[in-house]
C-alpha cells in the first residue's frame, strides 16, 4: 500500500487528526487534515474531538496543543524538531527579569516553551499580536522572546515595552538590500513579509503579517505576482490557494531546518507506534494555559 494511503487508513482506524504548519514539506501538508499558522493550529487543537493529534511542526507547537487539550494524546513525529528562538529564553532568566521588574506585564510569543508561558500574562502569535497588545498598551510590558516582532509592535504603537533579544535565524537574516534586489527582479510583484524580519526590512514591505495573513492577502489581492519574505515552505500553500498567481522567495535560502525534519515516514511511524508523546507537568500546564486562554479570548 502507498505510504499516504497507509497513513490515511491508520488515521481513520485510530480516530486521529493530523495538523501541519504551512512550513512543512508538501507531501506532509498533503496528508494533513488541517494546515495553518500557529494561531489556527492552536485553535484547531483545542476544538477537535479527535483523541490523537499528530502535530507536524516544531515542538513548542505540539506542546501548545497539549497545554490546551491535556486529555488528548499529542504526538510529535520527530523528537528533536525544536525552534531555536524558543530556546533563547528560559525560566531562570525570566524569573530574574521579573524580580527586577515586578510591574511589567509579560507578553509571550507562542514560540516559547511551557515553563516560560507559565510565567507570562498573555501569549500572542504573529496573527494576533497587534490586537492583543492594544489591550495592554497603557501598561508597562516585556515582550519575549522575538526582538523583531517586539520592535515592530513598539514602532507601531509607541509602547513602554522592554524587548527580549531573541530572534529567528531564518527571518533575521533578511536585509533591506534583499528587498531592493527582489523588487528590481520582479517589478510588478508585491512584497509580503513575516514580522519576525528586522524592522528596517518590514518598512520596505507592501504587507506585513503572519503566514495565514500572507496567504489571505495574496488570495484577496488583485495583484498577480508576489515576493514572499518568510520560510520557503510557504510557497506550496500559496501556489495551491492561488493557482494563477506567481510567488518568489525574497532570498535564497529561507529554510527552517527544524520544520523540514518531518518526513512522511515519520508521520507513518508516529501513527503506528504513537510516538513521540508530548507531556507537560500539570502545575506548569495550568499556569501556561491561563496565558493561552487569555490570548484565545482576546484574539
Ligand atoms: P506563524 O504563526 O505566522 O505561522 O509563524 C510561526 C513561525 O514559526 C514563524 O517563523
Ligand atoms: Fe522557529 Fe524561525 Fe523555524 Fe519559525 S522559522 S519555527 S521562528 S526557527
Amino acid at each position: 500500500m502507498r505510504m499516504k494511503d497507509r497513513i490515511r487508513q491508520l488515521k481513520a482506524e485510530k480516530g486521529a487528526i493530523i495538523l501541519a504548519h504551512f512550513y512543512q514539506e508538501p507531501d506532509v501538508q498533503d496528508v494533513a487534515d488541517f494546515i495553518g499558522d500557529s494561531l489556527d493550529l492552536s485553535r484547531k487543537a483545542s476544538e477537535t474531538d479527535a483523541q490523537i493529534i499528530v502535530f507536524c511542526g516544531v515542538n513548542f507547537m505540539a506542546e501548545t496543543a497539549k497545554i490546551l487539550s491535556p486529555e488528548k494524546k499529542v504526538l510529535l513525529p520527530v523528537y528533536n524538531s525544536s525552534c531555536p528562538m524558543a530556546m533563547m529564553i528560559n525560566k531562570r532568566r525570566l524569573l530574574d527579569y521579573k524580580a527586577k521588574n515586578p510591574d511589567r506585564k509579560i507578553i509571550c510569543y507562542v514560540n516559547s516553551y511551557a515553563e516560560v508561558k507559565a510565567l507570562s500574562d498573555v501569549c500572542v502569535t504573529s496573527s494576533n499580536a497587534e490586537k492583543i497588545i492594544t489591550h495592554f498598551q497603557h501598561e508597562k510590558m516585556l515582550y519575549i522572546p522575538d526582538k523583531n516582532l517586539g520592535m515592530y509592535l513598539k514602532d507601531r504603537y509607541d509602547l513602554d515595552i522592554d524587548i527580549w533579544p531573541g530572534y529567528c535565524r531564518v527571518h533575521n537574516n533578511l536585509k533591506v538590500e534583499d528587498v531592493v534586489i527582489a523588487r528590481n527582479k520582479h517589478p510588478h510583484a508585491q512584497v509580503l513579509i513575516h514580522p519576525e524580519a528586522p524592522l528596517d526590512v518590514l518598512k520596505q514591505a507592501d504587507y506585513v503579517g503572519s503566514t495565514r495573513g500572507i496567504l489571505n492577502y495574496a488570495q484577496q489581492s488583485s495583484h498577480q505576482a508576489f515576493v514572499i519574505g518568510t520560510e520557503s515552505g510557504m510557497l506550496y500553500p500559496l501556489q495551491k490557494a492561488c493557482p494563477g498567481k506567481s510567488f518568489h522567495i525574497l532570498k535564497e535560502p529561507m529554510s527552517c531546518v527544524n520544520m523540514k525534519k518531518t518526513r512522511l515516514t515519520d508521520v507513518l511511524r508516529a501513527l503506528e507506534e504513537e510516538q513521540y508523546e508530548i507531556h507537560v507537568e500539570e502545575g506548569i500546564r495550568k499556569q501556561a494555559k491561563k496565558a493561552l486562554d487569555l490570548m484565545l479570548e482576546l484574539s
